[in-house]
């Protein structure tokens, strides 16, 4: 599979590991352009790749792994992404730590709120109920596998999800809808930031 990263960062460096360990391609993409990416790619070897965020959004899947802020300016100019699985990864932090404030997105949860920015696309909300530091190891550990929860309207693009994050080593958890699941695992639902390992 080729993976596009919209974003360069610590979330996206972490699957961008994962899916090259597991023999997947990897687009890589920021606001700077692709020659910033030049170190982290060669550092990342022969599968990985950087381009324009509207090139990344070409890939068989993709990854939004921007701060919330920046998603209007990552998600603007990109070609249409109608059927394409979208892993969203981002919180609805308006500020970060040390002075949070989360966005106020009235009834919509955060993903819905991305869904609506990306018509056609087929939304799966993933990994940002993960610290990085939990994304980024093998997440197979001697008492069990990281649990990973996802959220998602499209059953289909949930197993795709599903399927590609267990070659990776997680333990997906299906909580529902954007609406319902997504609920539970962005900023202020009672499974944010909760890190379990799942036996076998
Ligand atoms: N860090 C965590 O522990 C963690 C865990 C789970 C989920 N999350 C969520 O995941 C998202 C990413 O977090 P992160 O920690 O990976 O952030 P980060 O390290 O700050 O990375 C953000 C990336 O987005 C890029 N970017 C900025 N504007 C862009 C644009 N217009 N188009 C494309 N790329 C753009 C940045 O590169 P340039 O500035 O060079 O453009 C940078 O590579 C956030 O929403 C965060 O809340 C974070």
């Amino acid at each position: 599979m080729k993976i596009g990263m919209l974003g360069a960062g610590a979330v996206a460096q972490a699957l961008a590991r994962h899916a090259i360990r597991h023999g997947h391609e990897v687009v890589l993409s920021n606001s700077r352009g692709p020659a910033s990416l030049a170190p982290l790619v060669k550092d990342l070897g022969t599968l990985a790749a950087a381009a324009p965020p509207a090139e990344a959004a070409t890939a068989d899947l993709v990854v939004l792994a921007v701060r919330w802020p920046q998603i209007p300016d990552a998600v603007a100019g990109l070609p249409s992404l109608d059927k394409t699985v979208v892993i969203d990864a981002t919180n609805q932090f308006a500020s970060l730590p040390p002075n949070p404030k989360i966005a106020d997105l009235g009834d919509l949860t955060g993903s819905e709120y991305v869904a609506s920015l990306l018509p056609g696309a087929r939304v799966v909300k993933a990994f940002n109920a993960l610290h990085a530091q939990f994304i980024a190891p093998d997440p197979r550990h001697e008492a069990g596998r990281q649990v990973l929860f996802l959220a998602g309207d499209d059953a289909d693009a949930k197993n795709t999800v599903r399927d590609l994050t267990s070659e990776f080593g997680f333990a997906p958890v299906d909580l529902g809808t954007l609406r319902e699941g997504g609920r539970l695992i962005q900023l202020g639902g009672p499974l944010s930031a909760l890190h379990a390992l799942k036996q076998d």
